[in-house]
């Protein structure tokens, strides 16, 4: 995903600039670039890479004006090189953008077929020379852009500058997130509230096809239909969260370790700790004993959260439930019930196709219930409960601590769904609390095996492929650890139930394919030991996810093992993370590919 900012400043932005971009490096990107408008004229600098390279550029030809946008670009059309790199500009006006022009090509060939030449491949030049083109006409930008707006199709957000114009920056949004921020005789433009944390905490978030006017006295926001429009000033508390790595080498280890204090967090926001049970926050006040059936969508390792909830809603609850991933869902055309309840997953809560998901549910009449780390994503906005996961900041692009947040929320959602249907005693609830209560520290515990899974990943490393197995909710885990491993170490690797290894995947097993099984001691325990020695007796190499008990029963001396703490089984799953996270971490860092952003991925990816 792309990262957009603007600044009209009281003195020269580059800087501030850059600054902003950091902290929108999170989001993934190939390239970047900033520009300003210097003495009435258009300035840019871009480069390729990471934002390195572009300060090295600006210590080189430093860039003067106090005005300007910036961008960091996660390439969709045309490759990350610097001619494509943002932002693209005329003479006449300056653009950045996140998202896509779904109907760039028609507008390129109306446009060369009038003479324009291109310098870039991407869908974004279409914009800066369709408004060059409009203002030879309408020598007005403000009026440029409320003409051409209506042209373009597709999900974007864009920053545009406007030569002889210092104190103008328009911006716009129309399916990717965008937000105003507030200063002291100055205003800015940013793709969230982190990216302005530096400048302010005073926040406005556009709506999708808000367009807004920026001088350094303020915003003119203007709706769809070009209505002027108020959008709430709120406070953002993105800047409270420090997005340094504090002493981790990288993000995601910091929020590795995080974990235990933000799950802790997260509990005490559903529990009632003193009563010992669930109390669900205001924004969530869902009434379960009206809900039939329960349709959950999301993308990743979101939605391994939700096939993780599926297991503990039907038994907790009884609740029927139907599980998809977000891009597959949107299209299905699903028959959905009018006493179903849809649930979304979502870290960002800007992903496109989870938000596509949660559109169709709403067409379809379906009451939704969103379970997300930002809470004024487009997503929670769209929602009719909202179910904050209070995980903070993920600046890692692989899902850590959000995930064990989200099957945290996840849990307290199906005990209480449970008792309001009936089906959940009092004590079962007051043992399930206690057993939830206690996972934060059980991370803890785990977190001190990071040395002994640290030798486990060297080796790993050194391999093609590689198998997560698991039964009940580690079926999901395993699915999570393979997709772990591919994103960090792009090993290949596969998640399958431990049960369905004899149906076909036990042809792949042989000395050179270590198999990782994740085993907490369960009522189906000897199942899993089981197919475990199905692969041993084919020269399989194991790694066994499991406590000291379980290790012993496995009876499997050749078998690496990961000792865990004992524990009840219902939610064993938030606390196997931990291992599995820290297996794809080192085999990562043994491997030396960029932990904190891996290649080709976007911390939310907010195109289709
Ligand atoms: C997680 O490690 C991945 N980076 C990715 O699968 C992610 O979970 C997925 O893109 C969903 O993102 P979201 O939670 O922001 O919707």
């Amino acid at each position: 995903m792309c990262g957009i900012v603007g600044i009209l400043g009281q003195q020269d932005v580059a800087s501030s600039l850059v600054d902003a971009l950091k902290r929108l490096e999170y989001r993934g990107y190939d390239s970047a670039g900033i520009a300003t408008v210097n003495a009435g004229a258009l300035d840019r600098r871009r480069a390729e890479g990471k934002l390195r390279n572009l300060e090295e550029k600006l210590k080189l030809t430093p860039l003067h004006g106090t005005s300007g946008i910036g961008h960091t670009r996660w390439a969709t059309h045309g490759r990350p090189v610097e001619r494509n790199a943002h932002p693209h500009a005329t003479d006449r006006v300056s653009v950045v953008h996140n998202g896509i022009i779904e109907n760039f090509r028609e507008l390129r060939e109306e446009l060369e077929a009038t003479g324009v030449v291109f310098e870039s491949d991407t869908d974004t030049e279409v914009v800066a020379q369709l408004l060059t083109q409009t203002l030879g006409h309408i020598n007005d930008p403000v009026k440029a852009v409320e003409a051409v707006l209506p042209r373009l199709r597709g999900a974007f957000a864009l920053g545009m500058l406007f030569a002889g114009e210092d104190d103008l920056l328009i911006g716009a949004r129309q399916g990717a997130p965008l937000a105003i921020g507030y200063g002291e005789g100055e205003m800015y433009l940013g793709s969230d509230a982190l990216a302005l944390a530096p400048f302010t905490d005073q926040i406005s978030y556009l709506d999708d096809g808000d367009w807004v006017v920026l001088t350094r006295k303020g915003a003119s926001i203007f709706d769809a239909a070009n209505k002027p429009v108020k959008r709430a000033k709120v406070h953002s508390a993105a800047g409270a969260y420090s997005i340094d790595k504090g002493n981790h080498r990288h993000f995601m280890m910091k929020e590795i370790h995080e974990q235990p204090e933000v799950v802790g967090r997260t509990l005490a926001h559903y529990l009632d700790m003193r009563q010992g049970e669930v109390a669900l926050p205001d924004g969530c006040k869902v009434d379960f004993s009206q809900v039939d059936r329960l349709t959950i969508a999301a993308c990743g390792t979101a939605f391994y959260s939700g096939l993780v909830a599926k297991y503990w809603f039907e038994r907790f609850a009884r609740l029927n439930v139907d599980i998809d991933i977000a891009s597959e869902f949107r299209y299905r055309e699903a028959p959905l019930t009018d006493k179903g309840l849809a649930l979304f997953i979502s870290q960002s809560g800007e992903t496109a196709d989870t938000l596509a998901a949660l559109r169709y549910a709403k067409a379809e009449g379906l009451k939704v219930l969103a379970v997300v780390n930002v809470p004024t994503s487009t997503i929670a906005r769209e929602s009719d409960y909202q179910a904050p996961t209070l995980a903070g900041p993920e600046i890692g692009v692989a899902s850590t601590k959000a995930f064990t947040c989200q099957m945290t929320v996840l849990a307290c959602l199906a005990i209480a769904a449970g008792r309001q249907r009936g089906v959940l005693s009092r004590e079962d609830e007051k043992r399930l609390i206690g057993e939830l209560m206690a996972v934060p520290a059980l991370m803890a515990q785990a977190l001190k095996q990071a040395g002994a899974v640290k030798k486990l990943a060297h080796d790993l490393s050194r391999v093609k492929d590689v198998l997560f197995l698991g039964r009940g909710t580690s079926y999901p885990m395993a699915l999570e650890g393979a997709l772990k491993l591919k994103e960090l170490s792009y090993i290949h690797a596969e998640g399958y139930a431990a049960g369905e290894l004899k149906h076909g995947p036990i042809a792949l097993i042989d000395e050179d394919m270590p198999v990782i099984v994740i085993a907490p001691r369960d009522n189906i325990y000897e199942k899993t030991i089981s197919n475990m020695h199905e692969v041993a007796a084919r020269g399989g190499r194991i790694i066994l996810i499991t406590d000291q008990q379980g290790i012993e029963e496995a009876d499997m001396p050749d078998a690496a093992t990961i000792a865990m703490q004992a524990m009840p089984s219902d939610f064993a799953a938030i606390v196997y993370a931990v291992p599995i996270q820290f297996l794809s971490y080192y085999a990562a860092v043994a491997l030396g590919t960029d932990v904190d952003q891996p290649r080709n991925l976007a911390k939310s990816v907010t195109v289709e």
